[in-house]
């Protein structure tokens, strides 16, 4: 019997280039995503969902494991049952067949189910918003974002060539990338709050103080923590822990899909790497954008600490 590591690296050796990207209303998705959007669309959340949604690369990962770790009472062993994507199956991704779709893994789950997601507001499937589930959305400032985004299309043999960083930051600030406009993601998810039950949180206050925003978590859950619970929840979920943990560091994935030579998933997770990459004229015409687009909106980033 193989195993499923295996199986995935012939599967996608064989048969999957790199992800080709179709338009759905206005956003760049998979098209393997776009081709089964009947089945997402028509997903049919339960009451006691909760979702993590963000733009890619905002800390998604790290606020999974922050939520089992509260959701498991602090259990590092209940923790290390699975790899975080079996954990909370990510709703849109549609791996090539045999290897089930996130929707199906979600359907074979029983209930209470933990889910990931990047959709936009518009895009996220209606059961969600008459459920009335529970979301927890994490937003990471543009520059950062934009940073980490290059360097994983650089390693993530799946997602398109991302050219040079010049060439990919273009395209971040278009909004053609995967996912679409970062700027309308954080914006429109940030107005969602206003009418449902969401935690918004943001990559840089959990930088700034971990234990704090593990609170909000168990707070918005329900769930109380004690002192040392809570420790070694802070502990368990920062970054020098999180990066040599199999896990949640997404090695466990073959190397024809990710190559962490080339730039590891747990990457560096600090608040203002971008000045490592950004030309001045590139700062300014980000923030410019950032000034133009989220105007009006209420939401302010940091870009250091
Ligand atoms: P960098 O590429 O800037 O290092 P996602 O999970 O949404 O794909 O986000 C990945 C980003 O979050 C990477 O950013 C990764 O290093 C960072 N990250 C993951 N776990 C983290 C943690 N425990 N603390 C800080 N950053 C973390």
């Amino acid at each position: 019997m193989m195993d499923l590591k295996s199986v995935m690296e012939i599967l996608f050796l064989k048969f999957v280039k790199r992800f080709k990207m179709v338009e759905l209303e206005g956003v760049p998705l998979i098209k393997d995503t776009v081709e089964q959007w009947d089945a997402i669309w028509n997903f049919k959340a339960r009451p006691d969902d909760l979702l993590i949604c963000t733009y890619p690369k905002a800390g998604t990962t790290w606020v999974q494991e922050i939520v089992d770790m509260v959701q498991q009472g602090g259990d590092l062993q209940k923790c290390a049952r699975a790899p975080i994507y079996e954990r909370m199956p990510f709703l849109e991704m549609c791996p090539p067949k045999p290897i089930r779709t996130g929707f199906e893994e979600a359907e074979a789950m029983p209930s209470p189910r933990t889910l990931k997601s990047h959709l936009p507001v518009h895009l996220l499937p209606r059961s969600f918003w008459e459920q009335n589930c529970k979301i927890i959305y994490v937003a990471r400032n543009a520059k950062d974002n934009a940073v980490s985004y290059f360097h994983y299309h650089r390693m993530n043999k799946l997602l398109p060539e991302p050219g040079n960083w010049d060439e990919f930051l273009e395209n971040f600030i278009a909004g053609k990338v995967a996912w679409g406009s970062w700027f309308d993601h954080v914006q429109h998810w940030w107005e969602a709050k206003d009418r449902h039950p969401i935690l918004y949180l943001f990559y840089e206050d959990m930088k700034e103080d971990p234990a704090r925003e593990i609170q909000k978590v168990a707070q918005f859950l329900g769930i109380e923590l004690t002192e040392p619970v809570l420790n070694r929840i802070v502990q368990h979920t920062q970054f020098d822990s999180m990066k040599t943990n199999p896990m949640v560091n997404y090695t466990t994935l073959p190397p024809a899909v990710l190559d962490h030579n080339i730039s590891p998933f747990m990457r560096k997770g600090i608040v203002g790497d971008w000045k490592e990459l950004f030309t001045e004229a590139q700062r300014k015409r980000l923030d410019d954008a950032c000034a133009r687009l989220l105007a009006g909106s209420g939401l302010t980033f940091r870009a250091q600490l």
